[in-house]
């Protein structure tokens, strides 16, 4: 079985292909168009995709007949028509759990640093402005005690909860498409409803799935409402938040500042007047990048690939319902 990997991944995953005796085929040249990529992809009876570049739609899927599998490098699967994956009986599988550390640890930092006004001192101390003390300027505020609003209470969330609760015993609210009896036990997390969770936020952060559905879904309307000493929170998919209006919202005071580590385009373009602003960080997309988290990734990648081989089902999948006739 011959199976296409855009872009090296940590050696564990490769080693448990190679040893399973997959043939595996990496391109020359890892930055591919579109159409060199394709090619490879029509050559593969499964796929190993690595980043979010290329879009696996109904176009896909008709130029590439011979793929029967789809192993993501990533938990995030929003550039997966599934619909389209399902009718044609193509499992997908994910990367769930072993990222939820790593990206709430980035979650979590972000909402440290936009409070401490971090980047914005650092870039002082950059510039040569380490100026004497002063005992009003820049500001930060402390986040102990307040209400954090979690959108999108699943493994990742949950784990930026509980880090926030025990760090600065913070109150924690959520909006999710179901209920997380754990996190409503194990440390009082109150659900709400949308609106609630966007007035009554002191920090809001976001961990949903995207899905197109919610394309913009944090903009000016949303952040109008939102407590002026907000802080925006986005480690999940740049396209949550409509990010023109990020900006009037952070310059006209609307909310108190923001974190990224998903911009919208992604990536953003260094010209981004966003950039400038002294409330915000910006990081990019970084939430999986630790030692531990790639290497999970490449291990949960390869035991799809290698369940698939032998005709099992894929372990961690994001589509089980092909599974399910
Ligand atoms: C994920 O796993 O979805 C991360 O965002 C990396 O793409």
């Amino acid at each position: 079985m011959k199976v296409f990997i855009n872009k090296r991944i940590p050696e564990i995953g490769t080693k448990m292909l190679e040893e399973t005796g997959l043939q595996i085929i990496f391109p020359e040249n890892e930055n591919l168009s579109y159409e060199e990529w394709l090619d490879y992809c029509k050559n593969a009876d499964a796929i190993l995709n690595v980043g979010g570049d290329f879009k696996y739609d109904k176009t896909f899927f008709e130029a590439c007949p011979n793929v029967k599998a789809i192993a993501l490098y990533s938990v995030g699967f929003d550039h997966v028509d599934i619909k389209e994956a399902n009718q044609r009986n193509i499992p997908v599988g994910n990367t769930p759990d072993v990222l939820s550390r790593a990206t709430s640890d980035v979650a979590f930092l972000l909402m440290q640093s936009v409070a401490r006004r971090a980047s914005y001192n650092f870039q002082k101390v950059k510039d040569g402005n380490w100026n004497a003390f002063d005992p009003l300027h820049a500001l930060g505020q402390e986040l102990y005690g307040k209400t954090l609003g979690i959108f999108g209470l699943g493994r990742i969330g949950f784990e930026m909860a509980e880090k926030s609760r025990k760090a600065f015993d913070m109150n924690i609210i959520y909006h999710n498409r179901s209920r997380n009896e754990q996190a409503e036990k194990e440390f009082g997390a109150t659900y709400v409803s949308f609106d609630e969770l966007i007035k009554s936020s002191d920090v809001l952060s976001v961990h949903a799935n995207f899905t197109p559905e919610q394309a913009n879904l944090f903009n000016i309307s949303v952040f109008e409402k939102m407590k002026s000493n907000a802080i925006f929170i986005n480690t999940a998919r740049g396209g949550f938040h409509q990010q023109k209006d990020l900006y009037n919202a952070l310059v006209e005071e609307k909310i108190w500042g923001a974190g990224l580590d998903v911009t919208n385009p992604e990536p953003m373009s260094a010209d981004d007047p966003i950039l400038e602003l002294s409330n915000i960080c910006v990081l990019p997309h970084i939430g999986s990048a630790t030692i531990e988290a790639r290497n999970g990734m490449a291990r949960l990648a390869a035991e799809n690939i290698i369940a698939f081989s032998k005709g099992g089902r894929m372990p961690h999948c994001a589509n089980p319902e092909v599974y399910s006739h």
